[in-house]
């Protein structure tokens, strides 16, 4: 395994998810540990786009929970269909929140965060085992590309 990331803030996003995949394949890879994987994988994307919050929260029993995170301190409990994260988990979708305080019942766990993506994660039998949540300090920073990109690094972790 790779001891050390490699980022090139030069680059553009897209070039940077592409330098930044192979990387994180070669990291989750043979380790079956699912809160190990979110772990390397939080902290890989903030070393990387330098966010101003990247984490998971992972489904149990009717709710999310705080799982492996880089950023401030984050509320620890999210019912199903509540919030950014209890909605993409109840759609099973992906959602795109440019601007937070537009979306009705965001849950703000920083007055700081203005824009989120949320990214369902699936396990074999097609069921959501947890959620990917990146929340961005400034607007205009995350988008679509964002979302594809998340979408496939979901697809690695399960
Ligand atoms: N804003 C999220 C809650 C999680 S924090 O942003 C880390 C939501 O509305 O579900």
């Amino acid at each position: 395994m790779a001891e050390e990331l490699i980022v090139n803030s030069n680059l553009d996003k897209k070039q940077q998810y592409e330098i930044l995949i192979p990387q994180l394949k070669a990291l989750v890879q043979g380790e079956k540990d699912l809160v190990a994987n979110l772990a390397n994988t939080s902290a890989a994307l903030r070393q990387t786009f330098n966010w101003f919050w990247v984490g998971f929260y992972i489904v149990k029993n009717d709710e999310l929970v705080l799982g492996p995170f880089q950023g401030t301190i984050a509320c620890t409990r999210i019912k199903y269909g509540k919030g950014v994260c209890g909605t993409a988990w109840a759609s099973q979708k992906s959602m795109f929140i440019p601007n937070v305080s537009e979306f009705p019942g965001h849950i703000a766990c920083s007055s700081l965060s203005v824009a989120e993506i949320v990214i369902p994660i699936f396990n074999s039998q097609d069921e959501v085992v947890a959620v990917l949540d990146v929340d961005s300090d400034k607007f205009d920073v995350l988008d679509e590309t964002d979302v594809l990109y998340l979408e496939k690094i979901c697809g690695l972790i399960y």
